[in-house]
């Protein structure tokens, strides 16, 4: 791993059964590493090969969400193995797609396995989401799929974000969003000692409300949010 100060113990499992090559494993998380999306979750069988589509629909909606077009930048901020942007690369064409991820290791599977398109780029890019590696105004759309929770500081992040974004661009991430309860997540991490040591460091206390004041603050234009009622 290139950063010490990134624990991720469920990668350590996934990493070690793709490379073995366990089938479940590969249809479940080969691509994306993230919940899934069921438009009719009363036909949800919960295979493995069922799990990855729904992971893969998870995905369409975020980056639709974004707005993403072809002929754009589009920056995938916290990548996994890359997976949003093999699904980006096989929707869209002429478009530049960025990875970034602070874990090589997750880099190097994503490299052996998504190849841009004649008329698409790929970039798989080391780095920390709260310091971007890339210019000023550079992208057209920011993307985090289910990882903002693990990032240190989710202002940096966001400051980050519309650092990097073309004015009108768009911020699309995904995070599990308690409801306007305060509390009982960190009650819950707090007093149960799987989930951090499967998960590492997690943050999981961000209502809706508090991430409209933080992109109001941030600077970012009016937050559109969707209640996840189908996602599993
Ligand atoms: C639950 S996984 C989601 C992966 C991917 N977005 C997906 O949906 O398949 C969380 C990801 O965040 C990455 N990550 C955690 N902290 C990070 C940071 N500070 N900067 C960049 N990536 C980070 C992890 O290495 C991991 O790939």
């Amino acid at each position: 791993m290139a950063n010490s100060a990134l624990t991720l113990p469920y990668f350590d499992l996934i990493l070690k059964q793709l490379d073995q090559g366990d089938a479940i494993f590969e249809q479940a998380f080969g691509r994306h590493v993230h919940w899934g999306y069921w438009a009719n979750p009363d036909q949800a069988t919960y295979t493995a090969k069922d799990y990855g589509a729904a992971a893969e629909q998870m995905s369409v909606e975020i980056y639709s969400a974004a707005q993403v077009q072809d002929h754009q930048t589009i920056l995938d901020v916290g990548c996994g193995v890359g997976g949003t942007v093999a699904s980006l690369n096989e929707r869209f064409t002429n478009v530049s797609l960025l990875g970034l991820n602070l874990d090589e290791r997750q880099l190097a599977y994503a490299q052996q396995t998504v190849t841009a398109r004649p008329e698409n780029t790929i970039e798989f890019v080391q780095g920390d989401a709260c310091a971007l590696p890339f210019a000023d105004q550079s992208v057209d759309a920011v993307l985090a799929v289910e990882c903002i929770f693990h990032f240190p500081d989710r202002k940096q992040f966001l400051q980050e974000a519309l650092r990097v974004l073309k004015p009108g661009g768009w911020l699309a991430i995904s995070d599990f969003a308690p409801f306007e309860m305060e509390g009982w997540p960190a009650f819950l991490w707090q007093s149960n000692p799987v989930l951090p040591s499967f998960y590492g460091s997690f943050d999981v206390t961000y209502t809706l409300q508090k991430y409209r004041i933080l992109s109001g603050q941030v600077g970012f234009g009016a937050m559109q949010s969707s209640i996840p009622s189908k996602i599993y």
